[in-house]
């Protein structure tokens, strides 16, 4: 993108690079708080950073500064790539998690967020609520980053087209095919399309929609780059000619009751083999993990040629790395 200045990391021996950068002090709520091209800037400087690592680069442009962790649910992946980006950059983070969550002991998100920005430079959190989320950003004055919130997953969102990039490239020109649940990944896959150009198709059961409100504003967003974004039940509509294969697991975090009963309702919604068949010759597969495996994906496509689970997985690291690079800077 021509309005977008990207660093050259292989020279960057301080912030002084990153200064300036349109994302520097940003919160990432959604992914729809960034523009098409502002997207681009945190993925290509995804790219140079992890190019940069890999030739042995080491820079810590953030030494002295602090992240906040947030978790108000379970994580894995979240967790650790937020404290190796932290490390790689340089600066700490500390970890709130469970009962020793920021917010565990009743106080107001006001004096909680007040006083953490006193010793933290970002926020990193994940909770229920977007609603919860957004109040923590309107009380700080430093960034707040969604690390997972029942509505979006902006950051793997950001791995997830990263990862697409690596495998498949220009991601205006590609179909990717969601099937499953109408959760926060159905949402973020959204967004995502409606700011890259490329086509999404999500197949959901009927009842497990995405939330009406946002696909409206992701198809209003989608006017900006021309995606194509498709809603509705058709399990092999939405494979047909996918270029990516995308599924979640059927009980997100909250749901566990609801188990059984959702294992009867996506009966039919499955990746296996029969099912990446349907989609275009040298399609991958992905998830953002945890997965079930034997419910909404098979081992065999898990395990495949074709399965990009864990390079998604590793590009939670680059793309967060560059995120925080990015909204840290002065
Ligand atoms: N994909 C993901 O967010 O993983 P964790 O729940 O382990 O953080």
């Amino acid at each position: 993108m021509s309005d977008t200045v990207l660093p050259d990391w292989s020279k960057l021996d301080s912030a002084a690079a990153l200064a300036g950068n349109p994302l520097a002090g940003r919160d990432l709520l959604r992914l729809l708080d960034l523009s098409p091209q502002e997207l681009h800037l945190v993925l290509s400087t995804a790219v140079a950073q992890k190019a940069a690592w890999a030739q042995g680069v080491v820079t810590a442009p953030y030494a002295g500064k602090a992240v906040g962790i947030i978790l108000e649910k379970p994580s894995m992946r979240t967790r650790v790539s937020f404290e190796v980006a932290a490390s790689r950059l340089g600066a700490h983070a500390v970890v709130m998690s469970d009962s020793n969550s920021a917010f565990s002991r009743g106080e107001t998100v006001k004096d909680t967020t007040q006083v953490l920005e006193r010793f933290v430079d970002t926020i990193i959190i994940r909770t229920f609520a977007q609603s919860k989320l957004e109040e923590v950003a309107h009380w700080a004055r430093i960034p707040v980053i969604n690390a997972l919130t029942d509505s979006f997953h902006p950051c793997q969102g950001l791995a997830d087209l990263l990862t697409i990039a690596e495998h498949k490239g220009d991601l205006s020109t590609l179909k990717l095919a969601y099937v499953g649940d109408g959760n926060n990944m159905a949402h973020t896959y959204l967004e995502g399309g409606a700011l890259t150009g490329m086509h999404i198709h999500i197949a959901t059961p009927p009842g497990f929609e995405p939330d009406e409100t946002i696909v409206a504003e992701c198809r209003a967003a989608a006017a900006q780059t021309g995606a194509l974004l498709e809603v509705d039940h058709d399990f092999a509509a939405a494979l047909a000619n996918a270029d990516v294969v995308i599924t979640d697991t059927w009980t997100s975090m909250g749901s566990e009751a609801e188990h059984d009963e959702r294992l009867a309702a996506f009966a039919g919604y499955q990746i296996d083999a029969a099912a990446m068949a349907q989609a275009a010759a040298g399609a991958i597969f992905m998830h953002c993990l945890p997965a079930h495996r034997g419910e909404e994906v098979t081992d065999e496509v898990m395990d495949a040629p074709f399965s990009a689970i864990y390079d998604e997985a590793e590009n939670r690291l680059h793309a967060q790395k560059a995120l925080v690079s990015l909204v840290l800077a002065q």
